[in-house]
């Protein structure tokens, strides 16, 4: 008797030798996450790939087989071997792409795991000790839960991500994903050979070049392992039961972190790197930091090319202003840093921050420190031994660094050993003897400027800085309409760029606005003890004549009523923008209120800017 199957045969996760997954045919995993089989790309259907997907998002694969040795026909056969070797073949060409093994297996099984890993094993035991192989050792383009990224220092394996060649091409691309262990292991994208971006080192909790992801964390779905020890380096993504996550590189190398849930029609992507200018690796070059796509130097440095630096051009950096000697050096704290490139630093987990200061001294080639881990305070010590690369400046979730400086103070004063203990307490002596007559000619000095200027009505005894009117005609290009932003209750708003770059927003108060200096005076002075991330700051005032105008930074993103009015840019604002818009008012107001060393009651909240 025949008997017909209709249906499809009950999906299955596993095979065993002598049994075979031809194309049409797919394994699937037992929670039906993951499907195994073969694929085209849209494009080009004659070209066959054997591939993992999920099962509610198929033109979502996550990793191939033979990516670089595409089926030419429909009559792909997998199959596993009774020594454990996954074969896959075709009529035509024989055996297209194969699986290493390290060992002979008695029971071979080939078995897709929810985890979206196929695996070989021997029985039907699922200890790792019968792994004989596994796909999440041979990462694509996709990192899964549950799958390293890193190297194991036993096996020399490298568990790293390679973009896609082209759209439909999934051949290994230009940029990779990887764990450099070189000196304090950091995480880095690469354009061929050159870094295109370096997330850098793990301080405990992230890696330092990805503050954003507090927020990320914060929502406690995400948890990351990172392991450091002997054996292996590696940063792992953990399963989180209801929801589908993968960090991807894609073509133009970019890495992406995207999440769904099994019901929901798209992935949502919840973080991407590079981000902005700032992210691309060492635009601003040696000791010099990016902050909202502009360069400066560490306190204590100078452009190396300073006409270059003036055009931003800035990948030449910075150099000292004095030169370091090394027995007489500080080291000098700057914050809210991303740390700079680890690539050659040493670092030991044990130390304390003081210990760590008092090694770095005692080497003349340490340039820095940092503490490498920032949990619980901050522990473990990280030291450079060559120019500080790559870093940014983040208004939150930086970390502190240590720089080694020249001590000017005494900088000239020991620099040769030779000198008797006499001659150095006679110069010590005549140092300090003038020290203090140029101390005491500086404070008469300012005395008597600031007398001088309260005679003249002055004009600058406010913090603020004073901008010449020339700055203001040359950087709004005189006040032209074309940079004219609006016009506000108390006057015009001017676009501007000053001659460093910085652009800025010019409000001209008209002279009917009635307010007197000494008020205006008041006013700006404590706007200007305003500082907040969410408020516009001030940057200066600039009183022409019988003229007040007020410089603030400019905000290039527009105001809110920009796009929650117009319908089409109003989708732009999907929730997780919008609630990251609410929470930064809330808190920009919460400092007004509450925080702030004044207390302003903000009276006037409105979506449209009115500076
Ligand atoms: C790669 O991802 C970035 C960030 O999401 C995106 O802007 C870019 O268009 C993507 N590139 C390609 C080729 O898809
Ligand atoms: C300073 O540190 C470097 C790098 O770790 C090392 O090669 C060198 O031997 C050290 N020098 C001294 C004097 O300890």
């Amino acid at each position: 008797m025949l008997v017909f199957v209709l249906a499809a045969s009950a999906a299955t996760d596993n095979i065993t030798p002598g049994r075979s997954i031809r194309d049409g045919e797919a394994l699937v995993s037992s929670d039906e996450t993951f499907e195994l089989g073969f694929f085209s790309s849209p494009v080009n259907s004659t070209t066959r790939y054997l591939g993992i997907w999920y099962k509610v998002s198929p033109e979502t694969v996550v990793w191939i087989a033979n990516r670089e040795a595409p089926l030419l026909d429909h009559f792909g056969v997998l199959n596993v071997t009774k020594e454990g070797s996954i074969i896959l073949q075709d009529k035509k060409t024989g055996i297209i792409w194969s699986s290493n093994r390290t060992r002979t297996a008695e029971n071979p099984v080939l078995q897709l795991l929810d985890s979206g890993n196929l695996v070989v094993k021997d029985g039907n035991d699922s200890g790792s000790a019968n792994l004989l192989w596994q796909s999440f050792d041979y990462p694509c383009n996709t990192l899964l839960p549950g799958m390293k990224l890193g190297k194991s220092f036993i096996t020399g394996m490298n568990w790293s991500l390679s973009s896609w060649k082209g759209l439909n091409d999934p051949a290994p691309g230009r940029f990779s994903a990887l764990i450099e262990p070189e000196g304090f292991p950091q995480l880095v994208v690469r354009n061929g050979s050159a870094i295109f971006y370096r997330g850098g080192s793990w301080n405990g909790e992230r890696f330092t070049g990805t503050p954003d992801l507090k927020q990320v964390e914060s929502f406690n779905l995400f948890k990351f392992t990172f392991e450091l020890n002997k054996n292996e380096v590696y940063y792992r993504g953990e399963p989180y039961p209801s929801l589908i996550s993968r960090l991807v590189v894609n073509q133009s190398g970019f890495l992406r972190r995207l999440v769904r849930t099994k019901q929901s029609q798209s992935w949502i992507e919840i973080y991407f790197a590079p981000l902005d200018e700032c992210d691309h690796y060492a635009v601003c070059g040696p000791y010099a930091s990016c902050s909202t796509n502009n360069c400066a130097c560490l306190d204590g440095f100078e452009p190396k090319y300073p006409t270059e630096w003036d055009h931003s051009k800035w990948s030449g950096g910075c150099v000292r202003k004095t030169e370091l000697a090394c027995q007489n050096s500080v080291f000098t704290k700057y914050n809210g840093l991303k740390l700079p490139d680890t690539s050659n630093s040493s670092f030991d987990a044990s130390m304390s921050l003081k210990e760590c200061q008092e090694k770095c001294s005692k080497n003349c080639s340490c340039i820095a420190y940092a503490n490498s881990d920032i949990r619980n305070g901050g522990n473990g010590c990280l030291l450079w031994f060559g120019d500080l690369i790559d870093m940014r400046i983040y208004p939150d979730g930086g970390q502190d660094l240590y720089v080694r400086m020249a001590n000017s103070t005494l900088g000239h004063l020991v620099a040769s050993k030779n000198l008797s203990k006499n001659k150095i307490v006679a110069i010590i002596v005549i140092a300090v003897i003038l020290v203090g007559l140029i101390l005491g000619g500086l404070i008469f000095f300012l005395r008597w400027k600031k007398l001088r200027k309260q005679a003249e009505g002055g004009k600058d005894d406010m913090e603020l800085p004073v901008f010449d009117l020339s700055t203001i005609v040359k950087a709004t290009d005189n006040f032209s309409d074309d940079n004219k932003l609006g016009q506000g209750g108390f006057g015009p708003v001017y676009k501007g760029t000053l001659p460093e770059g910085q652009e800025i927003a010019v409000k001209r108060l008209s002279k009917s606005s009635g307010q007197g200096l000494e008020e205006f005076k008041n006013e700006v002075g404590l706007i200007a003890k305003l500082q907040h991330r969410n408020l516009v700051r001030l940057l200066g005032c600039s009183i022409p004549g019988d003229e007040k105008m007020l410089i603030y930074e400019y905000m290039p993103n527009k105001s809110l009523d920009y796009f929650i009015f117009d319908q089409t840019k109003s989708e732009l604002l999907d929730w997780r923008r919008r609630m990251h818009i609410i929470d930064g008012i809330a808190r920009g107001l919460l400092y007004l209120h509450q925080d702030s060393r004044l207390r302003i009651i903000h009276r006037d909240l409105k979506p449209a800017m009115c500076y």
